[in-house]
């Protein structure tokens, strides 16, 4: 299908995972996509595999320098920017009496300074384009409630829900569309990482939790990122036009707002 030829996106943290398989539907939809990733190593193996159109930038989004080096790569490559996914993420668990500073510090700084600020350097570009754009950032049903031992996740993606908001009030006097998505539970890397902090902290085998999570899932199962895809084209389109400053829940029925 071809709902965003001539598109060139810029997608954060897209050398695996989610944002790996939105650059490819992107590509599918017949999108340029850079890939921009702090492990630049991956983001080029991603980049080759998904072939031409795709690029691979160096992007650390906790570095002013590295985020506008990064926006101006995927510029050059691409000769402009009509979408942005604010994809790249950590993720740490812990319980109240035992996080840390450096830790808190370190989700804030990729999660919720570097979503806004990579948000700011592409807001900048689409202004100078004069043509609007599509800004999609990813937050978490992890910013929709807190959860016992994950307090510092949860409070970056709420950030970002609320940042969507005002960034999404701010923009579309420019014809820039920000919404958000918030994933539920999707198996990958990052899902075995948080399996491991619930192995530690409520002592179960590794893989339980993933279990536990995938079938408490309405839908039956855990996600895939595959299947955040179909939302990430179509806050892209057109179809999307009058759609600002919201969170969309893809999570099989998780939550509800
Ligand atoms: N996997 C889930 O269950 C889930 C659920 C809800 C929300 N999310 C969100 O979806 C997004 C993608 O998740 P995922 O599961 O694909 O994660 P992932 O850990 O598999 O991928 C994250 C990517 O971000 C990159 N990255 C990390 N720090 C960076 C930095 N400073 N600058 C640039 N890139 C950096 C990593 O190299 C990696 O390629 C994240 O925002 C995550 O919080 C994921």
């Amino acid at each position: 299908m071809t709902r965003l030829a001539g598109k060139r996106a810029l997608i954060t943290g897209a050398a695996r995972g989610i944002g790996r398989a939105i650059a490819e539907a992107y590509m599918a939809e017949g999108a340029e996509v850079a890939i921009a990733d702090i492990n630049l190593a991956a983001a080029r193996d991603t980049a080759a595999a998904l072939g031409a159109g795709c690029h691979a930038v160096e992007m650390n989004v906790t570095d002013q320098s590295s985020i506008d080096a990064g926006v101006a790569a995927a510029v050059s490559a691409m000769g402009g920017l009509d979408i942005l996914v604010n994809n790249a993420a950590l993720f740490t668990a812990a319980p109240i009496t035992e996080i840390t500073r450096e830790d808190f510090d370190r989700l804030f700084a990729v999660n919720v300074s570097g979503t806004l600020f990579t948000m700011q350097a592409v807001a900048r570009q689409m202004i100078a384009q004069g043509q609007g754009g599509k800004i999609i950032n990813m937050a978490s049903q992890a910013g929709r409630r807190g959860e016992a031992l994950v307090a510092v996740y949860c409070a970056t993606k709420a950030a970002v829900i609320s940042l969507t908001q005002s960034a999404g009030l701010n923009l579309i006097a420019h014809g820039i569309n920000v919404n958000a998505i918030a994933p539920g539970v999707v198996d990958g890397e990052h899902w075995d990482g948080v399996d491991a902090f619930f192995a530690k902290y409520e002592n179960k085998p590794l893989g339980q939790k993933k279990a536990e999570v995938g079938a408490a899932v309405p839908f039956g199962r855990m996600g895939t990122a595959a299947d955040l895809t179909g939302m990430a084209i179509f806050l892209a389109t057109p179809e999307a036009d009058y759609i600002v400053a919201q969170t969309y829940n893809v999570d099989g029925g998780n939550w509800m707002s």
